[in-house]
């Protein structure tokens, strides 16, 4: 099994890969418009980016007292969690279902920036509302896409896994 402390440095290195798409190298003079292609499975995307990241930030808000460090590194989970919502939009059904697609993956970006903020102002109880909100936007989209995985905000110890039929 994969350590989460890996899973969370390939959803470091995803979020790098994804904001500088192209080095200046690669671009030559004049007009080159890069074609998006999407690269890995959805489902790694959702393991290695979204999920990291919601359960590491699920373990920063739960610190007492949560320290400067933790704060920023939640923020910059929340981001990285907007930016795969970027990535999810290359990556839409093929036949049909695109346009509700495209709607549950803006609403995800949506509510992670939106989570970033709050973070940044170290509101705690409107951070916490803030991941419920979130994991509003993924279940609403693993429902309509028949995923039969549920994510619930700070599960109780005892819970079951994300997995849930
Ligand atoms: C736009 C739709 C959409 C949104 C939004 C979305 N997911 Fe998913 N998710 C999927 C699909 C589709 C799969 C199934 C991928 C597969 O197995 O090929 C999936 C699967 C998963 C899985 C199971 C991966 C596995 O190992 O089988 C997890 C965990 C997950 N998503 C977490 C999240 C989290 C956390 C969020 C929100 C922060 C989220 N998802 C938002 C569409 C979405």
């Amino acid at each position: 099994m994969i350590s989460r402390i890996r899973l969370t440095a390939i959803a470091f290195f995803v979020g790098i890969m994804a904001a500088f798409p192209l080095s200046a190298q690669q671009l030559p003079k004049g007009k080159i418009t890069p074609k998006l292609e999407p690269i890995a499975e959805t489902k790694l995307l959702m393991e290695g980016l979204a999920h990291a990241n919601f359960r590491g930030l699920e373990r920063n808000l739960l610190k007492n007292p949560i320290d400067d460090q933790s704060w920023t590194f939640a923020r910059g989970q929340a981001l990285l969690i907007a930016e795969t919502a970027n990535l999810l939009m290359m990556r839409p059904p093929k036949t049909q279902g695109q346009a509700t697609w495209f709607e549950h993956t803006m609403n995800m970006r949506t509510q992670a920036t939106q989570l970033a903020q709050r973070l940044a102002k170290k509101d705690i109880e409107q951070s916490k509302l803030g991941m419920t909100q979130l994991a509003g936007s993924c279940n609403r989209c693993h429902q309509t896409f028949r995923v039969p995985v549920e994510i619930v905000p700070f599960p109780a110890p005892d819970a079951p896994p994300a997995r849930k039929v």
